[in-house]
Order: C-alpha cells, then sequence, then structure tokens
C-alpha cells in the first residue's frame, strides 16, 4: 500500500466516522489537526529510528550510585576502554559520570568499530552527549545507561554534559579521541609498548 492510497483510506474512515457521529465542522476541523499530530510525532520518531539509528534505552539495568568507588564494574581500576573486546568485535568503554566530569577525563577509540558506552553517575543526573554525533544519554543514578554507537570520522569530540547538574555544569566535559583504526591500540598493548 502506498502513502497515497494510505492516506486517502484514512480520510474515508475519518470521514464515515464523522458522518455517522454527525461532527460540527469545527471540531471536524480540530480532529484533523489533533491527527495530524499524532501522524507527524509518530513519523517522526519512526524517521529518526529507522534513518539516524536513535533508539530509545532498550533495557533497564540498576546500580548502587552510592557505592560505585568500593567494587564492582564501576571501581576506580575498571574504568574507561576495556582492553578485552565483546564476543563480536564491539569495544566496551566504562565511564563514571560525577560532578564535574566523566571519568576517566580522556579517552581514545578507534573510528568505524563499533563502540559500547556504559556509564553510570556516582551522585545526580547527568547527561552524556558528543556533538555531531548520536551518542546522547541521560545518566540517572541507580541505573546504568547504555549507548552502542560507530564514530565514523577520527577527530577529537568532546563529551558534554547536557542534563543541568550543578554550579560546575557548563564545565563538565571530557575528551574523546577517534583514531583511524590503524592508529588505535587497544589499552593492554599501549602499556606493553610504553
Ligand atoms: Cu553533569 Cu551537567
Amino acid at each position: 500500500m502506498n502513502s497515497n492510497s494510505l492516506m486517502s483510506t484514512i480520510s474515508s474512515w475519518i470521514n464515515r466516522f464523522e458522518t455517522e457521529l454527525q461532527v460540527d465542522k469545527l471540531e471536524r476541523k480540530w480532529l484533523r489537526v489533533a491527527l495530524g499530530m499524532v501522524v507527524l510525532f509518530v513519523g517522526s520518531i519512526l524517521l529518526t529510528a529507522i534513518v539516524s539509528g536513535v533508539h530509545p534505552p532498550s533495557h533497564v539495568e540498576t546500580i548502587d550510585s552510592a557505592s560505585l568507588h568500593l567494587g564492582g564494574e564501576f571501581a576506580e581500576d575498571k574504568l574507561g576502554v576495556q582492553a578485552e573486546a565483546l564476543a563480536d568485535g564491539t569495544l566496551l568503554v566504562k565511564l563514571v559520570a560525577g560532578r564535574y566530569g566523566f571519568y576517566p577525563r580522556e579517552i581514545e577509540i578507534p573510528a568505524g568499530r563499533k563502540i559500547k558506552f556504559r556509564i553510570a553517575s556516582m551522585d545526580v543526573l547527568h547527561g552524556a552527549h558528543i556533538p555531531m554525533t548520536n551518542m546522547s544519554t541521560m545518566i540517572v543514578p541507580g541505573y546504568v545507561a547504555e549507548v552502542t554507537t560507530v564514530f565514523p570520522k577520527p577527530g577529537e569530540y568532546p563529551m558534554l554534559c547536557n542534563e543541568y547538574c550543578g554550579m560546575g555544569h557548563d564545565h563538565m566535559w571530557s575528551k574523546v579521541t577517534v583514531t583511524t583504526p590503524e592508529d588505535w591500540r587497544a589499552p593492554a598493548e599501549e602499556i606493553r609498548h610504553e
């Protein structure tokens, strides 16, 4: 069914509904405006999901934000780019967001490869956003924020906080360096080379 025949089917339904219920002319107009808005909103959600790969978080995972530093996967020595990639080759990056920064403050990742971010807040609500990319997520205390994305172009990107979190909110940012796949070294290799 093409979009024209879909639209005409919908408008014939509306006409039938309106004649059967004897809807007032003005009401009919507003009914169409409201329906048009629903179509517009649902359409834009579908469009961004399909074209730009924008997806809402698909799972809910809780964590005790107050004890992140005491151990577990968000302990200080386990943060950053993980030396061991996931089974499908995706690189795992673990970050802690806290007033006022994302820790570690600098990470280096390769372009063109799937990167899975797992981020937890140690205090209040933060947001992680890398401009000009589709990496953007809220980091709600008590939950693990997970985003998987690919950075197509090498370069230096800021990771900014985009949820107001206190006096230092404007200064809450960290550096993300995206290297070419050839220049990138896994963190474990880096230690061996230095
Ligand atoms: Cu963290 Cu704003």
